[in-house]
């Protein structure tokens, strides 16, 4: 990511202010996914709500991002995460396991491996992107189905496509050769 994309991103933080914790959209209904224990990283977390949520309902809780407005916004939530400020395109500066993965609305199949590699055996993923679904379609937007076809392997709980996005939570399994 160049400083410019940084820019413009800490740009609209900055307009926004400190947003309110809440879950992602795709947990809302289905929060007891959630363990109310051990460790959660939220991988390009914004203004930190969904961090801020995960560290309220008792994780330990790491946040990535590359904007430090966003950073910013998200520490006056919830000073007790561990804000990290990081271009994710220089790969993960973080280390597993965690019991929760989340990234919501930032989409590099590059890292889908390692999204996977970060959860404990028995952990949940929380993950959607924009989507050609139901939607004009544009670069930045996954093709139909892309997060089923990268996470298909694992015990899905639940997907959803649609009006241009596409979301899915599922649980790394305990078992099996490849270790998913
Ligand atoms: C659409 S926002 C989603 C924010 C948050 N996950 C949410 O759902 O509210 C995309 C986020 O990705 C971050 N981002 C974009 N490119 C990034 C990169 N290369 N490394 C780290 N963060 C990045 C932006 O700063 C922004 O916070």
């Amino acid at each position: 990511m160049g400083a410019v994309d940084r820019e413009r991103w800490d740009a609209r933080f900055a307009g926004l202010g400190a947003g309110e914790a809440g879950p992602p959209g795709v947990l809302v209904g289905r929060e007891d996914l959630v363990p109310t224990s051990g460790r959660a990283l939220d991988l390009a977390c914004g203004r930190g709500t969904v961090a801020a949520w995960l560290a309220r309902r008792g994780l330990a809780v790491d946040a990535v991002d590359v904007s430090p407005v966003g950073l910013a916004a998200g520490r006056e939530l919830a000073p007790d995460v561990r804000w990290i400020e990081a271009d994710l395109d220089d790969g993960l500066p973080v280390r597993g396991p965690y019991d929760v993965v989340v990234c919501q609305r930032f989409r590099d199949p590059a890292l889908y491996p390692a999204l996977v590699e970060l959860l404990v055996p028995g952990g949940l993923l929380v993950i959607s992107v924009l989507s050609g679904s139901g939607d004009t379609g544009g670069p930045f937007r996954a093709p139909p189905g892309e997060l089923l076809a990268a996470f298909g392997h694992l015990d899905v709980r639940h997907h959803e496509e649609g009006h241009g996005e596409e979301s899915l939570l599922a649980v790394r399994g305990v078992g099996g050769a490849r270790g998913f």
